[in-house]
């Protein structure tokens, strides 16, 4: 006992506790490679470990993985694959407002259980309006139930005759009619909807649409024969999709402090788009500028809180105990912390501003816990590595670079020397902020005519394939630290984690060395 007790104290000596080694690093800002996290005695598999993560009451993920809210990293492609693997996109705000709420609803109609509110038509409307509702709302869908005013299903507008051929027809004219829809009443469903579902289709081959209504033949829903397919398969994976109370996908989008001619907050403008985004079911919102430590911010999440009382509301961002205190007060959940980690960012070459992440977290991590409020590590996560170390600390991670590159970002795929790439650009580059970005610095889009000191570059990331395949790799690396550590869960990982400094030799050593590199990890 005695020996292990010694033992132990050695240990305690040089691997310490968040609470004895940041304090013991103060005057010092240290980022992911300044420290390593020492090993302990483990009964944990990295493959039985649990990622979940919960960032305000109604918002919980699988993964602790969020993709950034970037104009070439998160659209409605990329939170959608984010989702499906248990994480959460945030959609940028470089595009018109109305265009961010499509995106939304792109997200929130992608799958579903039972479908509560269909998508319908009316027997009157033409074939070629269908058409365009379906271009400007950017359904991947073409087939609607069709009812009249009470709601009374009518029948069923097939995709196959959704073309442009048939642009001048009347829906009443090419439904399949109602005798010939396959239907389910509500009260055949039973405990177990989607077993219901699934036995309709074994039974049914052939047909992928099945309506549900209720006693007076009104429409309650719709199933889909490919989302119960995936429902059914996700029950074998390890990491569920991350799904609302409703069985549809996550998402989270973002909007800037905007201001109006006068400089004021554009209070009408943010409440009125917000509005639209929680109507088509949004999860988050993110309050997302680079200092969120100042009174229009604060002035914005107030708002939000007022307007909108059980939105869970992301702020930022900050990289002080007194600016997550701030943003708490005002009404956010979860805070974005980081200021100039980011791989294309230059805040701190530029304004001279910004502090290295680690220590960021670990300040700000102090005061959430006191403020009963989540924060997220925005930025600077070049590695698996890096992800378990903020998460030592933060409840998730934010990701921007090591998401650009995959099948999912927008943006088209350039070919240089052979290699295929895509664009990656910060937030705060010029460019950006000309597309819209530029309240995110304070600065307006007009302002961008004139010459302001850019504060992100124009970059390239190599094309990497589908996200899932990124995310395996991530995931795979949180897991074995998790593993090292003998976390089973990111609380535990929290509590256990130890720190210790490492030296410019020291990171030397950590990555591959004195060898002649043929095959990477990956
Ligand atoms: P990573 O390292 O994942 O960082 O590529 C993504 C995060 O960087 C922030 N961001 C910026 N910061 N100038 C900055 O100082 C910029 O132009 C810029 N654009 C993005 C943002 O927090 C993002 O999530």
């Amino acid at each position: 006992m005695a020996n292990s007790n010694a033992a132990n104290a050695l240990d305690a000596e040089f691997y310490q506790s968040a609470e004895r080694f940041f304090p013991g690093q103060s005057g010092t800002a240290l980022t992911y490679d300044d420290v390593t996290l020492a090993t302990l005695y483990s009964e944990i598999l990295p493959r039985d470990t649990q990622l979940d993560t919960t960032l305000a009451e109604s918002l919980q993920l699988n993964i602790p993985i969020v993709s950034s809210d970037m104009d070439t990293v998160t659209e409605a492609r990329m939170a959608i694959a984010m989702a499906l693997n248990g994480g959460l996109g945030l959609i940028h705000y470089n595009m018109p407002e109305k265009q961010q709420l499509s995106e939304v609803s792109r997200v929130k109609n992608h799958v579903h259980g039972l479908i509560q509110e269909p998508i319908k038509v009316s027997p009157d409307q033409f074939i070629g309006d269908v058409l365009a509702r379906i271009e400007e709302k950017r359904f991947a869908f073409s087939t609607f139930p069709v009812v009249d005013e009470q709601g009374k299903l009518l029948g069923l507008l097939s995709g196959s005759v959704v073309k442009p051929r048939y642009a001048k027809r009347k829906v009443a004219e090419a439904l399949t009619p109602r005798d010939q829809v396959f239907t389910l009443t509500e009260k055949k469903l039973g405990k177990n909807p989607i077993a219901a579902a699934d036995k309709f289709f074994n039974d049914h081959p052939g047909i992928h649409k099945l309506l549900v209504v209720d006693d007076d033949d009104r429409l309650r829903g719709l199933f889909t024969m490919s989302d119960i397919e995936r429902i059914t398969s996700e029950r074998a994976a390890q990491f569920k999709p991350a799904r609302d109370a409703h069985f549809r996908l996550v998402c989270g989008a973002a909007v800037s402090a905007t201001r109006n001619a006068f400089g004021e907050l554009d209070r009408d403008r943010i409440l009125a788009h917000v509005g639209g985004l929680v109507e088509r079911g949004l999860d988050a919102v993110a309050v997302s500028t680079a200092h969120g430590h100042t009174k229009g911010v604060g002035d914005t999440v107030k708002m939000l809180r007022d307007a909108f009382p059980k939105l869970p509301i992301i702020a930022g961002n900050v990289t002080s105990a007194a600016g997550v205190a701030f943003l708490a007060d005002a009404g956010a959940n979860i805070i974005k912390v980081g200021q100039g980690p980011g791989s294309i960012c230059t805040t701190r070459v530029v304004a001279g501003v910004g502090i290295p992440q680690l220590t960021a977290l670990y300040v700000c991590s102090r005061a959430a816990a006191e403020k009963k409020v989540t924060i997220l590590a925005d930025g600077g996560i070049t590695k698996s590595g890096d992800i378990v170390k903020a998460l030592t600390l933060a409840q998730a991670v934010i990701c921007g670079g090591v998401l650009a590159g995959c099948a999912e970002a927008p943006g088209e795929i350039l070919e240089i020397g052979g290699k295929l790439f895509k664009q990656y650009r910060g937030m705060g580059s010029l460019a950006a902020m000309k597309a819209g970005s530029a309240a995110r610095y304070g600065h307006t889009t007009a302002d961008t005519i004139r010459k302001v000191a850019a504060e992100g570059v124009e970059a390239l990331k190599e094309v990497a394939g589908p996200l899932e395949r990124t995310l395996a790799q991530l995931i795979g690396g949180i897991q074995s630290g998790m593993g090292y550590l003998g976390a089973a869960n990111l609380s535990e990982l929290r509590q256990r984690a130890r720190y210790i400094r490492v030296t410019a030799a020291g990171v030397k050593e950590a990555g591959a060395h004195d060898v002649v590199e043929v095959k990477t990890g990956s």
